[in-house]
C-alpha cells in the first residue's frame, strides 16, 4: 500500500526541513509550505489525508489551515503544533476538528506517532460500522419483546384504559407513557407527569386533588390539583410504588369514582382523565408483602406493560447506538464513528441502567472519544469512568482482605508477625488466607 501524501506547513526553515526529512525517512511523500497562502494554494489543488501545521505563521494561522483542509476533505487529519499554546488555541483546534495538538518543542517520535495514528485511521475505515437508514420513530427496537410491546400499545393507546407500566430503571417507561398519550384521542390535551416519589407524602394529596385556601397551614390560596388541571388529558403517575398506604386508598377511590374533592372542600367535581402509572418496583411482590393495596393494584392493572431490560433484547443495541450517535453528533456537531470492536463491546455489556445508560454513554463518547473514533478501548474507558467505583461500596470482607494484604506486605510475608499485628490468631489468619485464595 502506498503511503499517503502529507502536507507540512511551517514558516521556520530549520524546523520545516527537520520535519520533512524525518517524515521522508519514515517513507512518506511530503509537500511543504512556508506560508499560509502557499498552504491554501496547495490545499486548493490537492486534498491531503494528513496535514501538519504550525499555528503562528503569518497574518493567518494554522487554525485557518485547519479550516481549509477540513473544508476540502472532512476526513483530513490535521495535526497542529505550537510553542505558544493557550487554552483558547486548544479549544479552537478541538472545535475545528483537529486530530492532535503538539506542544513545541516536541520529540520527533511523538510527531511520527501522531502521524501513524492518523494514518491508521485512514487505513482502517473498513472496520467501521455501516450506517443504515434509521426508522422514523422515537421508540427504537425491533426485537421480539419490543414488537410485543408495540402490539399491546397499539391496541390500548386509543382507549381510555388505565395502564400500568413496569420495568427496570431506564427501560423507557416514561417514553411509553408519552406515546400512549400521543396515540390517544386525548393527544391534543395535556399530558401531566407526576413524580410520586419526589413529592412529600403529606403534599401529594393536595398536589393531585387540589386544596382550598386555609385547608392546611401554608395553603394561602386555592390550588387546582393535577387531576383537575389535566381534565380531558392524561395524568402520568410515575413511581407509583412509592406512595403510602393511606394515600393508596384515596387514589383507589378516585379511580373508581373519577371525582376530585379538593382538600378543605365539601364538593366533589367530576373530572375526565386517563391514568397511566409506572414503577420500577415489582408491584405484585409489594402486594404480597402488604405494602401495596391489592384493590388498587387491580385498578391500575387493567392493562400491564412490562418493558424488557436491555440485556434481554441485545439485538436492538446496534440500532439504539446508531440512533443516539446520530442524535449527539448532530447536537454537538461531531462526526463520531463507531468501530466494529466498539459495537461488539457495547453489545456484550450488561447495561444495568438500560437504555438511559446507553444513551448517556454514547453522549459521553461523542464528546470525548479520541479522534471521534469509538473503538473497544474508548468504550471500556467510558464505561469505567461512568460506573460507580466498585470498591466505593466494598464489603466488610473486601476491606478485611485488603488490610490483610497490606499487613502481609509490610511484614514481608511473615504470617506470625502479621497475625500479631492484626490481633488475630495464626490459625484464624490461615483460614482467612485460604478464603482469600492467598
Ligand atoms: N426504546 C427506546 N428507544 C429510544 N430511546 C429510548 C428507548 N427507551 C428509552 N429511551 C430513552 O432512554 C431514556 C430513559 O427512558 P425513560 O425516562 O422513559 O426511562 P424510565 O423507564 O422512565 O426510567 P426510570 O425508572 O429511571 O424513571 C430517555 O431519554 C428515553 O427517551
Ligand atoms: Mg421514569
Amino acid at each position: 500500500m502506498t503511503q499517503p501524501r502529507l502536507l507540512v506547513v511551517e514558516d521556520d526553515p530549520g524546523v520545516r526541513e527537520t520535519i520533512v526529512t524525518c517524515l521522508e525517512m519514515e517513507g512518506y511523500a511530503v509537500d511543504a509550505a512556508s506560508s499560509t497562502s502557499e498552504a491554501m494554494e496547495r490545499l486548493g489543488r490537492e486534498s491531503y489525508p494528513i496535514v501538519i501545521t504550525d499555528i503562528y505563521i503569518d497574518d493567518r494561522t494554522g487554525l485557518d489551515v485547519l479550516e481549509a483542509a477540513r473544508k476540502r476533505d472532512p476526513a483530513c487529519s490535521v495535526i497542529l503544533m505550537t510553542a505558544r499554546g493557550t487554552m483558547e488555541t486548544v479549544m479552537a483546534a478541538t472545535k475545528g476538528g483537529a486530530f492532535d495538538y503538539l506542544a513545541k518543542p516536541f520529540e520527533l517520535d511523538s510527531m511520527i506517532d501522531a502521524v501513524k495514528r492518523a494514518e491508521a485511521l485512514h487505513a482502517a475505515p473498513q472496520d467501521e460500522v455501516e450506517t443504515e437508514e434509521l426508522p422514523e420513530t422515537e421508540m427504537i427496537g425491533s426485537s421480539a419483546p419490543m414488537v410485543e410491546i408495540y402490539k399491546t400499545l397499539s391496541q390500548v393507546a386509543p382507549t381510555d384504559a388505565t395502564v400500568l407500566i413496569e420495568g427496570e430503571t431506564g427501560t423507557g417507561k416514561e417514553l411509553v407513557a408519552r406515546l400512549i398519550h400521543r396515540w390517544s384521542p386525548r393527544a391534543q390535551q395535556a399530558f401531566v407527569p407526576v413524580d410520586c416519589a419526589s413529592i412529600a407524602p403529606t403534599l401529594l394529596e393536595s398536589e393531585l386533588f387540589g386544596s382550598l385556601k386555609g385547608a392546611f397551614t401554608g395553603a394561602d390560596r386555592d390550588r387546582v390539583g393535577v387531576f383537575e388541571s389535566a381534565h380531558r388529558g392524561t395524568v402520568f403517575l410515575d413511581e407509583i410504588g412509592e406512595i403510602e398506604l393511606s394515600f393508596q386508598l384515596k387514589l383507589l377511590r378516585f379511580l373508581q369514582e373519577r371525582e376530585v374533592r379538593p382538600l378543605g372542600s365539601a364538593r366533589a367535581k367530576p373530572v375526565d382523565v386517563r391514568v397511566v402509572a409506572a414503577t420500577n418496583r415489582d408491584l405484585k411482590k409489594m402486594v404480597d408483602s402488604g405494602k401495596f393495596r391489592e384493590d388498587l393494584w387491580f385498578r391500575l392493572n387493567v392493562v400491564r406493560l412490562v418493558l424488557p431490560p436491555l440485556r434481554e433484547r441485545r439485538g436492538d443495541i446496534p440500532l439504539l447506538v446508531q440512533f443516539f450517535l446520530q442524535k449527539y453528533n448532530q447536537r454537538y456537531e461531531r462526526g463520531a464513528r463507531l468501530a466494529e470492536s466498539g459495537l461488539r463491546e457495547l453489545e456484550e455489556y450488561a447495561w444495568p441502567g438500560n437504555v438511559r445508560q446507553l444513551q448517556h454513554l454514547i453522549e459521553r463518547l461523542v464528546i470525548l472519544a479520541p479522534h471521534e473514533r469509538i473503538d473497544r478501548e474508548a468504550v471500556r474507558d467510558a464505561l469505567e469512568a461512568m460506573e460507580p467505583r466498585a470498591h466505593a461500596v466494598e464489603t466488610l470482607e473486601d476491606a478485611e482482605a485488603e488490610q490483610i494484604r497490606k499487613v502481609l506486605a509490610a511484614t514481608g510475608g511473615n504470617k506470625s508477625r502479621a497475625a500479631q499485628i492484626l490481633g488475630i490468631e495464626r490459625k484464624t489468619l490461615y483460614r482467612k488466607l485460604e478464603r482469600m485464595k492467598l
